[in-house]
């Protein structure tokens, strides 16, 4: 059998080449597709889940969810991914075919259809994932695992908060829910993301050989992908696709640490920070398993599988 997973989403330039990679991989079935606000508004994040898989021509369930965080109104990322979040390139914004229901009953009714076997992943913000806590306070039971892209594990975040990063700093409040009811969270963080980063030229040289999907993919992330030139020079960050090598594909994990996580609510500057027990000094148990280093030559061929060189997994 295949591994069922379901993909919490906010697409966003950086989802699509991590759903790319799920969607594209032989061991894996994605059994549907969750969305809510984050990079861009919910319209525009649906309508991109749906484009994303007419692109690969898969029918997945794509199940829309939170148009705003749980409490505090917070900016989205439209200056990184595009206004569309699709980096504006004239897609249509049709959201015909959209799955009923709610995302957040969507999470609750797959964990009870595929008992202990689903493995959910989180690549933006958590708001959906707390909301399906609120229905069902018995799903981190009924998961497999949680693989969460988010956080700033010393404090070097990416956005205006400083030490937040931003699927954390958009809605705090639902990582909050997240980080407390989850027993174990594996998680990759923005600093992570750094230090995986991808050779520019290089990446290039993937989206110009790739075919149709890799041809869709340099399209939407043209704007970005400048945009990421211009302040962080030759290294292309795609914070989501690590997540999802991750999730994939364990097994490329070189290194990693156990530890307590918590949520930073309060303040200007350190709201949505992530607050990491590193010395355990804490009584909380390490509920956190934190990605340090992942295989570099495994992350790029499950990226350049992902874009339509090869058939990823077995
Ligand atoms: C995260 O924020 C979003 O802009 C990306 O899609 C990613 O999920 C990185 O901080
Ligand atoms: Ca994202």
């Amino acid at each position: 059998m295949k591994r069922p997973f379901l993909i919490d989403t906010d697409p966003g330039v950086d989802d699509a080449l991590a759903l790319l990679m799920a969607l594209g991989h032989a061991d894996v079935d994605v059994v549907a597709l969750t969305v809510g606000a984050g990079n861009v508004g919910l319209e525009h994040t649906a309508a991109n889940a749906l484009r994303l898989l007419e692109w690969v021509g898969q029918d997945v369930p794509v199940h829309p969810g939170s148009e705003r965080p749980l409490v505090r109104s917070a900016a989205d990322a439209a200056f990184v991914h595009g206004r569309d979040g699709f980096g504006d390139t004239g897609l249509s914004r049709s959201l015909e075919g959209l799955a009923a229901g709610h995302a957040a009953a969507a999470i609750c009714d797959f964990a009870n259809l595929y008992r202990h076997d689903l493995e959910l992943v989180a690549l933006g913000p958590l708001t959906n994932i707390a909301l399906a806590l609120h229905l069902d306070p018995q799903l981190p039971q009924k998961l497999k695992r949680l693989v969460v892209m988010g956080g700033a594990v010393t404090g070097r975040g990416n956005t205006a908060c400083l030490a937040a990063e931003f699927n954390i700093g958009f809605d705090p409040e639902a990582a909050h829910v997240v980080f407390e009811a989850f027993p174990q969270i594996e998680l990759v963080d923005w600093e992570a993301t750094l230090r995986h980063g991808l050779d520019a030229a290089e990446f290039d040289a993937w989206l110009a050989e790739g075919g149709a999907i890799a041809d869709q993919y340099r399209s939407i992330s043209a704007a970005t992908r400048r945009f990421i030139q211009e302040r962080r020079g030759d290294r292309w960050h795609a914070a989501d696709a690590l997540a999802m090598a991750v999730a994939l594909e364990p097994d490329g994990i070189v290194a990693s640490a156990d530890r307590a996580v918590r949520i930073c609510l309060d303040g200007e500057l350190a709201r949505g920070a992530t607050l990491v027990d590193w010395d355990a000094r804490g009584d909380r148990p390490p509920q956190c398993r934190i990605l340090i280093e992942y295989d570099q030559d495994r992350w790029r061929g499950l990226l350049r599988s992902a874009l339509g060189h090869a058939r990823i997994g077995s």
